[in-house]
């Protein structure tokens, strides 16, 4: 950062500093981000970390952000936990340098994916693979157990992501472990962070067992994916689902296809950032909701008057649960499942008019702390609120101040998708169920680059409603 910031000395940083180590000691090596967090409320809207000899600026203050945000003089920058997952996801469209012409192509090609025609397309598989967690929490609750949260929604969202794109079934409800894929997903996402945590030229020496499982781990992605292409090219087109796309669709005015390198990286990314993030967006809104039976039988109560009795809710009946969705995008305020995002000056700049930049320097937006940012949210941005999120709230507040699917052309490209499907299932989660979380459970945020409610389970009880 020192090349890039020619005023860094205005930033403040935490005490203590060492020549070599930088901040690391007290750092918490397995909470990355939650240690951010804590220096950010000490040091306050923009601040900076040194690890291991390499300095970075971190920003939170809503009028930094929105500065961040303007697409003229910034864009994403790929570092960090992003750069570190390049040898998993390469040049897909995640990792992919701006500069990288397969970020356009791909991104081009599969937009229409995400259109409103192909989400309502996916509704009926997503009801369906939703079926499958019901069935699989009515057995639990026959059984009088508990349910595993973060596990059964990770079932879900891959199942989800793995039907309506890719037309595969990996059977998660029908296994007691996670699948190899999750597994071996959950170890490169988690490598990725801890590289941020070592020296990198010392990373191949101490991470000696975590670089030989990482690359088994890569292999095992590589694989799966490489069987599930090779299915498809036997089988023959589906029915224009993503796969589809990213093998046969030619680029609408360039004529371009993705190569067959690619393919293999976009089918890992979407498989990957498809569910993941939504699986712990769904985990800490069901931990929100058994924590405020009053939230929860609003929202419930709502679910009852907009879908009535029928079994299978319609599309647009969905969108219409506006209360359901404010206790999502509630969730994600207050942890936004992806919790950074980097942007760079495209040219020589000064952000907010006070922060001098060189083309290429890059600053980490901390997208929980802007969530809480005082000045925003208020005296009290801890707390739950689902109505931060009505009409007249939303409008009043500037723009760029809740960012969970990031910002600009690089911004999330399946965020109507997640939000859809997680609606869906919350509104057929309540309708179902009364949720009750155990009372001695303390919210434990682990993280591998994105984050999850740690061992969070429920107590469920049947509502006497059909159906
Ligand atoms: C990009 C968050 C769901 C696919 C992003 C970014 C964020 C994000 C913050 C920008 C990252 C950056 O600037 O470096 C989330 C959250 C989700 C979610 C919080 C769920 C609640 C999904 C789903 C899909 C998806 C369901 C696919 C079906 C992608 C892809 C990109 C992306 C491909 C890269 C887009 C590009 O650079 O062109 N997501 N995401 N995400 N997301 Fe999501």
């Amino acid at each position: 950062a020192e090349r890039g910031w020619p005023e860094l000395h205005r930033i403040p940083h935490p005490p203590r500093r060492l020549p070599l180590l930088g901040d690391v000691l007290g750092i918490d090596r397995h909470r990355p981000l939650q240690d951010s967090l804590r220096h950010a409320r000490a040091l306050g809207p923009i601040f900076r970390r040194r690890v291991f000899g390499n300095e970075f600026v971190l920003v939170w203050g809503a009028r930094l952000v929105a500065d961040l945000a303007d697409e003229s003089r910034f864009a994403k920058h790929v570092g960090l936990g992003v750069a570190n997952l390049r040898p998993v996801a390469g040049d897909g469209l995640f990792t992919a340098y701006n500069h990288e012409p397969n970020w356009q192509l791909a991104h081009d090609v599969l937009a229409p994916g995400f259109s409103r025609e192909a989400m309502e397309g996916y509704h009926g598989m997503m009801l369906s693979v939703a079926g499958r967690l019901t069935d699989h929490w009515d057995r639990r609750l026959a059984a009088g157990r508990t349910v595993d949260v973060p596990g059964d929604m990770t079932r879900l969202t891959l199942e989800t992501i793995a039907r309506t794109g890719f037309g595969h079934d990996f059977g998660s409800f029908e296994r007691d472990r996670p699948h190899p894929f999750v597994t071996a997903m959950v170890g490169t996402l988690g490598y990725a962070q801890r590289l941020n945590t070592v020296p990198v030229p010392l990373a191949p020496l101490l991470l000696r067992t975590a670089t030989r499982r990482n690359a088994a781990d890569m292999a095992c992605l590589n694989r799966t994916v490489d069987e599930l292409v090779a299915a498809r090219r036997r089988s023959g087109a589906g029915e224009g689902d993503l796969l589809d796309r990213m093998l046969a669709t030619a680029h609408p005015v360039t004529g371009e296809r993705l190569s067959p390198q690619n393919v293999r990286k976009q089918v890992i990314t979407f498989l990957v950032a498809g569910h993941e993030t939504t699986s712990g967006a769904l985990s800490f809104a069901l931990y929100y909701l058994a924590r405020h039976p009053e939230i929860a039988a609003r929202a419930r109560a709502e679910v009852d008057r907009v879908w009535g009795d029928t079994p299978h809710p319609r599309y647009d009946q969905v969108a219409r649960l506006r209360y359901v969705r404010r206790v999502l995008d509630e969730s994600l305020r207050l942890w936004p499942t992806a919790p950074a995002f980097a942007r760079e000056a495209r040219e020589d700049t000064v952000l907010a008019a006070e922060h001098p930049m060189r083309r290429g320097a890059w600053a980490l937006v901390l997208t929980p702390m802007l969530h809480r940012a005082p000045e925003v949210w208020g005296p009290d941005p801890e707390r739950f609120d689902p109505d931060r999120f009505t009409p007249a709230a939303v409008r009043a507040r500037p723009p760029h101040t809740f960012k969970p699917f990031g910002t600009g052309a690089r911004a999330c490209i399946g965020r109507q998708f997640a939000l859809h499907e997680a609606t869906l299932v919350l509104g057929l989660l309540l309708r179902r169920y009364e949720l009750h979380a155990d009372p001695g459970y303390r919210l434990t945020v682990t993280e591998r680059l994105t984050l999850m409610p740690e061992g969070l389970r429920l107590r469920l009880e049947r509502r006497h409603r059909p159906p």
